[in-house]
């Protein structure tokens, strides 16, 4: 997730674009940059770091510019470093581009281009669109042929020496707007970018491209037909809100990021069509591991239980997880046939660190699962596969989960394929029924009012149960925590088989149970327990497929989530849970984005 932004007009480009980076911050701050149309020529200046470095680089330099694009990275391909920061140039350095998106065909279009000599300078997937740019011809026509050679996402803004005062936009599968002012124009990948200099917007839709100057507009479909009839939206919100893309909260925006999330972290690295996963990241390193170990805190930790489920079931690897504030005081058993696989949304928790440092001292090879490249743990591990859930504000974790579940169900039927384990045929309906995930999940996100309702009967309780089996015992523990880091309500997750242990001893009226009934064996089991909380006059919320008419009658209240194959149900359940835990939370009137006594990462013990 990167943030891009493109002036046109009769004013100073430079700082409108310095400040409108600054208010895209929070889509991505490893690396940004700012290109210049400058006495007929194309300028560029990058830098690594917050866009403060950008403006430390700029400071000093005398630029004169009506017309030019900016970036600020989150990178998904090649380190943060200036080499890679945006925007990236041709070979002739006359055309300069900014993108936004997972370029999942740049390999090849790479070999083809270094084939025909073009030289690239960094390790992005972004570049081969500069190169594909160069010219001869009328940059539109470039610009057409270029994108219909794109696979995946991209939102881009482009610069071309030959067109002065003219600013091209591209997007598909990520969002691009217009800022419609007066004698001026502008684009960018979020409304804060532009807010202070326009309230009229015009948003792109896929497969547009758009052709900008001072006094014109121009939209095209990418065979080059015009498209008539966009009509200019009058953004309503003020700068706080826009930066939440309307939501009251991040964590809410990042919810309903989350169908984006899933598609972004799956791009590139799932092949329906051979039911195959590929990890560029993975390349030829297959050591002949005989176990796994995850290691991880908090919400990555129930990741990485729900791991455990996937790589066992899937892989048939035995997998142990471990709290990393346990496993760093233990003498652990892992050696070199251990994989110890380290996750963590921001890769600077200090136990994980500390707990990774260990692994590697017992030779074990160690795979990280992280948020952030160029983070502390990127740098200890001899592998990462990065989930691509852009920067997570709240500071309860949300579509970063999600993103790590993902990954752990891809590397579970990557770890099957190495094998060469018999499921094939199971894998690849898997992999099919993955592909129809973020439609369900933007349904699920609709009924966020429901959930909502719900949450205004629930929020006076002061403790919560939340039970489930199998792969809904991380969820039930997920749900647990959501619920307590922002609302501040006792919630306790367990597995449902250990209610009988003791825990019921705690069900009465004032308790409610969120019990999560899963499918098959696992439904039939925590239906009985669904009956012994109401028979103890336990509060009952339930968790279930649709239409399950006995979950419908044991409860009070029931949460709908569509019937989905078994190993995919956590996509589908954590939505409402997530939902449910923001809805209270609100109605509890507390700080959603910052609760009491929490940091956003824990870098000391
Ligand atoms: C989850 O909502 C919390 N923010 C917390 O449990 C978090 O998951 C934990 O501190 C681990 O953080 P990390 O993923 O950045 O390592």
């Amino acid at each position: 997730m990167c943030g891009i932004i493109g002036y046109t007009g009769k004013k100073e480009a430079l700082p409108i674009l310095l400040n409108g980076l600054n208010r895209l911050a929070y889509r991505g701050y490893d690396s940004a940059g700012v290109a210049l149309e400058q006495d007929k020529c194309l300028v560029s200046v990058r830098s690594k770091g917050k866009v403060s470095e950008l403006e430390r680089e700029l400071a000093g330099t005398e630029f004169h510019s009506q017309r030019g694009i900016g970036h600020t990275r989150w990178a998904t391909h090649g380190l943060p470093s200036e080499r890679n920061a945006h925007p990236h140039m041709d070979c002739t350095k006359r055309t300069a581009l900014v993108h936004n998106g997972i370029i999942e065909n740049y390999l090849s279009l790479r070999e083809e281009l270094e084939n025909q000599g073009h030289v690239f300078s960094s390790d992005t997937d972004s570049e081969v669109l500069a190169h594909l740019l160069e010219g001869p011809g009328p940059p539109l026509n470039r610009l057409l042929k270029a994108v219909t050679r794109l696979q995946g996402s991209f939102a881009c803004s482009v610069l071309f020496q030959e067109e002065p005062g003219t600013l091209y936009g591209v997007r598909m599968a990520s969002p691009l707007l217009i800022g419609m002012g007066e004698g001026e124009k502008f684009l960018a990948s979020d409304i804060p970018a532009i807010l202070e200099y326009t309230r009229q917007v015009v948003f792109l839709e896929d497969g547009e491209v758009v052709r900008l100057s001072a006094e014109s507009l121009d939209i095209f479909d990418f065979a080059g037909n015009r498209r008539e009839g966009h009509t200019p939206y009058t953004v309503p919100w003020d700068m706080v809100r826009a930066e939440k893309g309307g939501f009251k909260h991040f964590m809410a925006k990042e919810i309903f990021e989350e169908p984006t999330i899933f598609e972004d972290t799956l791009a590139g690295r799932v092949n329906p069509l051979h039911g195959m996963v590929m990890f560029e990241e993975l390349n030829n390193w297959t050591p002949n591991w005989e176990r796994v170990c995850i290691i991880a805190c908090g919400t990555a930790a129930h990741a990485g239980m729900l791991g455990k489920h996937f790589i066992e079931r899937i892989a048939r690897l035995p997998v142990e997880v471990e709290y990393a504030s346990e496993f760093r005081y233990r003498k652990p058993l892992v050696d070199e046939r251990t994989l110890v696989i380290a996750v963590s949304q921001s890769g600077e928790t200090a136990d994980t660190l500390s707990a990774t440092t260990l692994a590697r001292k017992h030779r074990s090879p160690v795979l990280a699962v992280c948020n952030v490249m160029g983070s502390s743990l990127e740098r200890l591990a001899d592998r990462v596969l990065f989930t691509r859930a852009g920067p997570e504000i709240g500071v309860a974790s949300t579509k970063a989960f999600l993103a790590q579940v993902a990954v752990f169900l891809l590397l579970a039927l990557f770890l099957a394929e190495k094998k060469q384990e018999e499921n094939t045929e199971e894998r690849r309906k898997i992999i099919q029924e993955l592909l129809s995930i973020p439609r369900l999940l933007r349904d699920l996100l609709s009924d966020s009012p429901k959930i909502h309702e719900l949450a205004r009967q629930y929020y006076q309780f002061h403790h919560f149960l939340y039970l489930g089996r199998g792969l809904y015992h991380p969820l039930a523990l997920e749900g647990a925590l959501k619920l307590k880091e922002i609302s501040y309500i006792h919630a306790e997750g367990l597995c449902a088989g250990e209610m009988k242990h003791g825990t019921i001893a705690l069900v009465e009226p004032d308790v409610a149970s969120m019990v999560l009934v899963g499918k098959g064996e696992n439904r039939t089991k925590t239906l009985g327990n669904l009956e012994e909380i109401r028979a103890r006059q336990g509060k009952v919320l339930a968790l279930t497929t649709s239409g399950d008419r006995d979950v419908q009658s044991l409860s009070h209240h029931c949460i709908e989530v569509p019937d989905v194959h078994e190993i995919l149900t956590p996509f589908t359940a954590i939505i409402p849970l997530q939902l449910f835990a923001y809805h209270v939370a609100v109605e509890k009137g507390c700080d959603v984005d910052q609760p009491r006594n929490l940091a956003k990462s824990v870098t000391v013990e």
